[in-house]
């Protein structure tokens, strides 16, 4: 009750209530999200816009961090705080660990009557679940395994976009000969861990992947493979400019876009920023998968929150229903860089990055090579993620050797465990 009133208060204050009650049809909702780059918040405003065209009263909670770490943060604090947002973008496990908490609400009538299963993958559909019941709304599938590259800057050194991690470092030393940044990078810990998880795709494969870092198998997270991933790791450390410490994601993207780095590894809400700057992707900036040879997942979801009150339920249903329509994920994806989480939205008006993204994916199911991102909060609960993401970072940073670091690694995740 207290959460209601609270919310209601805030609806008010931004002119619900005009000396009448406040309308239930179109609902309210609260949306906690971290949607702040430009790409990012071109493609939130979509469905704002879209759900206030419904009659729907929408308040924003946006909490900047790329990666959604802050963004967590501040949802347990709202939570423990008995106050939390009505709709939360939240994804894989996470969704699963807040539900078996007790304080997530399911959408599940809504996804009946649309029939939700028929047009999702099966293997979103099981993450968006909770004890058979639908609790959360998917709106895109985000490719994380890209190399995004600046097509001036290869030309220069006569170099194409590299297809193994050999011909990456060959190409890369010739860029810093020639005075070029190789590789844009922002030291933040979810960004080590997007470089480190498609680099252990590009050296070990998937089936390496999924043993070491979704099923946390001793043997794999010990093995040679390991090494060689941290290794690389180092290389690539030699690759990024002085600058890197704390550098924001979207700021390495702008440096690859501006000719003052030749790569970015990154998930291709990457190509939102160079979408919502007016380039094409594939042109002004080239897209391909990093070296490797399978399809790391990242899927955004909305959570609803347990709320009281006619007009926040009504606001829930309203929210999940639009961000499952055919024609809000084609507009949504169009300007977030990633594809439609339904597979019977055309990919007509998409890019060839999307194509791409598309047919790989379809390829990596049929190749069972279709892994989820540990960065990402897809594939392990957060505390062994954040193990991880810990040892990745330390590693980055200072002249720990590949071996102590398979250690480290070992060690974090028996503790967690
Ligand atoms: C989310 C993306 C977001 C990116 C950077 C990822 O975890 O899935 O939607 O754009 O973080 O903030």
């Amino acid at each position: 009750m207290k959460l209601f009133a609270r919310n209601l208060t805030l609806a008010c204050g931004i002119g619900l209530l005009a000396g009448s009650a406040p309308a239930v049809a179109g609902g309210s909702v609260e949306v906690l999200h971290w949607w702040t780059s430009g790409g990012e918040a071109k493609a939130i405003g979509e469905l704002k816009s879209s759900f206030e065209a419904q009659g729907g009263t929408w308040i924003d909670s946006p909490i900047a961090g790329g990666g959604g770490d802050p963004a967590m943060t501040a949802l347990r604090a709202r939570v423990m705080a008995g106050n939390p947002p009505s709709a939360v973008q939240l994804k894989g496990p996470g969704i699963q660990e807040w539900a078996q908490e007790g304080g997530v609400a399911d959408v599940d009538d809504v996804a009946q009557a649309e029939h939700w299963d028929d047009v999702l993958p099966p293997v979103l559909a099981s993450i968006m679940k909770y004890e058979g019941k639908y609790v959360a709304a998917p709106v895109n599938i985000h490719r994380v395994d890209w190399l995004w590259a600046n097509p001036e800057l290869l030309a220069q050194v006569g170099a194409e976009v590299p297809t193994t991690w050999e011909e990456f470092n060959a190409t890369a030393e010739k860029l810093e000969a020639a005075g070029i940044t190789p590789l844009a990078h922002g030291g933040q810990p979810w960004q080590d861990a997007t470089v480190f998880e498609v680099v252990a795709l590009g050296i070990g494969g998937p089936d390496f992947y999924q043993k070491a870092l979704v099923e946390l198998d001793p043997e794999a997270l010990q093995s040679d493979t390991m090494i060689a991933v941290f290794d690389q790791m180092r290389t690539l450390r030699g690759y990024v400019d002085e600058g890197f410490p704390g550098r924001d994601w979207n700021l390495a993207t702008a440096m690859v876009m501006n000719g003052e780095a030749a790569f970015q590894i990154m998930g291709d809400w990457a190509k939102g920023e160079f979408l919502a700057a007016g380039k094409v992707p594939g042109e002004d900036v080239l897209c391909a998968p990093a070296p490797g040879n399978g399809f790391i997942l990242n899927s955004d979801s909305f959570v609803m929150f347990g709320v009281q009150g006619d007009e926040w339920v009504e606001g829930q249903k309203v929210l999940a229903s639009l961000i499952m329509s055919p024609g809000f994920q084609e507009t949504f994806n169009l300007a977030k860089g990633s594809i439609p989480a339904r597979v019977d939205v055309a990919l007509d008006k998409f890019d060839v990055c999307a194509q791409k993204s598309h047919a790989d994916l379809t390829t990596a199911i049929g190749a069972n090579a279709l892994v989820p991102s540990l960065a990402h909060e897809m594939a392990v609960p957060r505390s062994i993620r954040g193990e991880i993401m810990d040892v990745v970072t330390e590693h980055f940073n200072t002249d720990m050797s590949s071996q102590d670091a398979v250690q480290r690694l070992v060690d974090a995740i028996q503790r967690a465990g």
